[in-house]
């Protein structure tokens, strides 16, 4: 094969936010698959918040990139060649890849290599049905369980978790309130989504606003962020009420953590349970999950957003898209367009 394979390598780890000049992108050959293993071309790769946090060489649910490793990231590729005996060319797989157009693999790694099932639209397992709709899945139904008419509050809620957690309440018959960053999110809570009210915590006042809406009746908070939304919350949350801690992105997921919640002895008072939890502890259901998504979105009680951007140069500054809340739905990026001609 004559072409080259383009690779992001981690360079320097960055403190804060990831930087153009975190990664080296380097051009070398395309590799060849050995015994047991196959060639795969990329077309899209997830961009998630906790691909921040593997960046930092500290202690975490994966072990950090290593400086001179291409950058680990959730991905769909296309099968080239294949020397192992559960793939053939022209598979479309997703799993655990990195930011490189080729990469040869034994199908190992955090979630294997998994074959996306035909019907099912490409990027769609790498966020609806892949890991963001799996944790607003186990998340909300197995940790959060929303009953009927509890008032529920999901921050992050115009996000690829936040969004679908809501959706999920809702269908258990709660009121389900969002918080997200701008009228357009918020608009797309209450007029596509089914949420009851949105709140845009950039522009209003949060703390007045679950007031007016919840004042100490929160049942249940799914907090994707942390920082001040959780402190709002806490505030407000019902006597015997839970929080199911999914993440904390305010925090920029760098090396300078901010302060942790102010008003945390509003767990004690009022006798909630706060409780976090990462999707991979679940692994072992992520088919009968999945499935189920697929369903609610088949029957329209589902609907989701993607953000695509394109160019595997322009990784570094989609990363960054998360943080500064510039995508509504999942982030994505098409590297190649599929499917590739051997
Ligand atoms: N526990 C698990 O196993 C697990 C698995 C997957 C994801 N997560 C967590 O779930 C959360 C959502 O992840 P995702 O992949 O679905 O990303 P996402 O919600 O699609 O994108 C991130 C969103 O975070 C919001 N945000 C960024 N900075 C913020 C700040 N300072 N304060 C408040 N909101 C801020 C932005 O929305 P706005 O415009 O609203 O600010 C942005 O669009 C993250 O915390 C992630 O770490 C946890």
């Amino acid at each position: 094969m004559s072409e080259t394979n383009r690779q992001l390598l981690l360079k320097t780890r960055p403190r804060a936010e990831v930087q153009d000049s975190d990664f080296e992108l380097r051009e070398g050959p395309v590799p060849s698959p050995a015994e047991g293993q196959v060639l795969l071309r990329t077309l899209y790769f997830s961009f998630d918040p906790t691909q921040r946090g593997w960046l930092n060489d500290v202690p975490s649910y994966l072990p950090p990139v290593k400086i001179g490793e291409p950058m680990r990231a959730g991905a769909v590729a296309q099968v080239i060649e294949s020397r192992h005996p559960k793939f053939k060319a022209g598979d479309i797989v997703s799993g655990t890849l990195s930011w490189q157009d080729y990469i040869v693999t034994d199908g190992g790694g955090m979630t294997g290599l998994n074959k996306v099932p035909p019907g099912i639209p490409l990027t769609w397992p790498l966020g609806v049905l892949g890991i963001t709709g799996l944790t607003a899945y186990f998340g909300m139904l197995e940790l959060g369980k929303p009953q009927a008419d509890e008032v529920v509050v999901v921050s992050g809620a115009a996000g690829a978790t936040g969004s679908v957690a809501g959706q999920l309440a809702k269908m258990r018959g709660a009121r389900v309130i969002g918080t997200a960053g701008g009228p357009e999110k918020c608009r797309w809570l209450t007029e596509v989504a089914g949420f009851d009210e949105a709140i845009d915590y950039k522009n209003e006042d949060t703390h007045a606003r679950l007031q007016a809406l919840c004042k100490d009746r929160i049942k249940l908070f799914f907090d994707n962020v942390g920082g001040p939304i959780l402190d709002h919350c806490l505030l407000n949350m019902a006597r015997f009420g839970r929080i199911v801690l999914c993440g904390g992105i305010s925090s920029g997921y760098g090396l300078d953590l901010p302060p942790g919640p102010k008003h945390y002895m509003q767990l004690v008072v009022r006798s909630c349970r706060m409780e976090g939890f990462i999707v991979l502890n679940y692994m072992d259901r992520f088919p009968e999950a999945a499935q189920a998504l697929a369903g609610w979105i088949r029957e329209g009680r589902i609907k989701f957003e993607e953000d695509i951007q394109e160019g595997l140069e322009n990784c570094p500054a989609t990363m960054r898209r998360l943080f500064k809340g510039q995508n509504l739905g999942k982030q994505l990026l098409k590297v190649a367009e599929p499917p590739i001609a051997r």
